[in-house]
C-alpha cells in the first residue's frame, strides 16, 4: 500500500508480528525505460526476503510489461503479481490496473508476455470486479484460466467504488469459482472471524490478502492463524511503534517525513483503541516530533495501564 506500507514498515512488521506468509510490494512501473528511484528502493527490499517477497507492476501493454519483467528477473526476483486493481483514474485512463479490466484481449496479451518468463518468475495477478461494470470479471476468468497462473487475487469491487460500498461477496462467489488458478480473496477482512466466515463460505479459497485490517490490527494474521493474542498488545504495539520509527530515522528520513508517513498510518492504528476517531483526529493535527511523540506515549502507556 502506497506511502504506508513500504518496504521498512514491511521489514519491522515482520520482526513484530507473525501470521504473513506473502508480501506485496506496492506496484512498480516504467519511468521511459527505467524504474523511479523509490521503485528501485522497494526491488532492492525486496530481493532480500527473497520467497516471501512478490513484486508487483502495472504495465498498459505486453512491451512494458517485458520490459519491467526483464529488469525483475535482472534484479534477482522470482515473482511478479500484474496490478489490474488500482483504481485511480491516473492510471486508469492510461489503460493500466483496472484500466485494462474492459478488455480481456489486452489482459491476454500482457499475461502472454508475462508468461514468456516463466519458469524464471512465477505470475499471478490482482483483479478487482471490473473497472464500471462488475459483470466484466465473467469475460477475463476464461482468460485468467489460459494461464499457468501462481494466483488469481480477487479484490470483488469495481474500481468505480474505489475503496467504499461493501464487496460484493455473492459474485465473488459465482465468478472466483471459475477460476483454475489457487484464488486469494481480498477485501475489508478486519477480523479473525469475518476471515473465518470467508474461508468456510468459499472453500476453494486458497489465502487471504489483508490490506487496511493489518494496519488496523497487527495482530490479525496469527489470530486468523489460531495464535494466541500477546499477554500485552498495547507493550506489542509500543515495541512495534518504536521500532519503526527508528527504522526510519536509520533510512535517513527527517522528523517531517517521518510524521508524513506516521500520520496517516494512525488512521488505521487508531483502531487498536477505544474511540479510534478520536484518536485519529489528534495525530492528523500533530505537526512536532517531540508533540507526536508525547501523544504516542500517552496513549501506548496509558492504554497499558
Ligand atoms: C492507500 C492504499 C494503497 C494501495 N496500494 C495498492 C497497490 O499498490 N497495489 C495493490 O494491489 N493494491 C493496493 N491497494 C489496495 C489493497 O491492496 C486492497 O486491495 C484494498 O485496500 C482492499 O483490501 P483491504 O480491505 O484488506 O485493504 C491500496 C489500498 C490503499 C488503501
Amino acid at each position: 500500500m502506497q506511502g504506508l506500507a513500504g518496504h521498512v514498515f514491511r521489514a519491522v512488521y515482520l520482526r513484530c508480528f507473525g501470521g504473513v506468509d506473502r508480501c506485496y510490494c506496492p506496484f512498480v512501473r516504467l519511468r521511459g525505460s527505467s524504474l523511479h528511484a523509490r521503485d528501485e528502493r522497494e526491488l532492492a527490499a525486496g530481493a532480500r526476503m527473497g520467497e516471501l517477497f512478490t513484486a508487483q507492476i502495472i504495465a498498459a501493454s505486453p512491451a512494458q510489461a517485458t520490459t519491467l519483467c526483464a529488469l525483475l528477473v535482472e534484479r534477482g526476483h522470482h515473482r511478479v503479481n500484474l496490478n489490474l486493481g488500482c483504481p485511480y483514474p491516473m492510471e486508469t485512463r492510461r489503460r493500466r490496473g483496472a484500466g485494462l479490466l474492459p478488455f480481456p484481449g489486452e489482459v491476454e496479451r500482457v499475461l502472454e508476455a508475462l508468461c514468456g518468463f516463466e519458469p524464471a518468475l512465477r505470475i499471478s495477478v490482482k483483479t478487482r470486479l471490473g473497472l464500471e461494470r462488475s459483470s466484466e470479471l465473467a469475460a477475463l476468468v476464461p482468460v485468467f484460466n489460459r494461464f499457468p497462473l501462481d494466483a488469481v487475487i480477487v479484490h470483488p469491487r469495481t474500481a468505480t467504488q474505489m475503496y467504499t460500498g461493501a464487496p460484493d461477496w455473492e459474485l465473488f462467489g459465482e465468478q472466483a469459482q471459475r477460476l483454475e488458478p489457487p484464488v486469494v480473496a481480498n477485501g475489508d477482512i478486519l477480523t479473525a472471524e469475518e476471515a473465518q466466515r470467508l474461508l468456510a463460505a468459499y472453500p476453494w479459497v486458497t489465502g487471504l490478502m489483508i490490506g487496511r485490517g493489518l494496519l488496523r490490527d497487527p495482530f490479525l494474521p496469527a489470530a486468523i492463524k489460531g495464535s494466541a493474542p500477546p499477554p500485552s498488545r498495547q507493550q506489542a504495539l509500543l515495541l512495534f511503534h518504536e521500532t519503526l520509527l527508528e527504522a526510519y530515522q536509520q533510512a535517513g528520513m527527517s522528523g517531517g517525513h517521518i510524521l508524513d508517513r506516521m500520520r496517516p498510518l494512525w488512521g488505521y492504528l487508531a483502531y487498536s483503541f477505544p474511540e479510534p476517531e478520536r484518536v485519529a483526529k489528534r495525530f492528523r493535527k500533530v505537526r512536532r516530533m517531540d508533540r507526536y511523540q508525547l501523544l504516542v506515549e500517552s496513549l501506548l502507556r496509558a492504554s497499558q495501564q
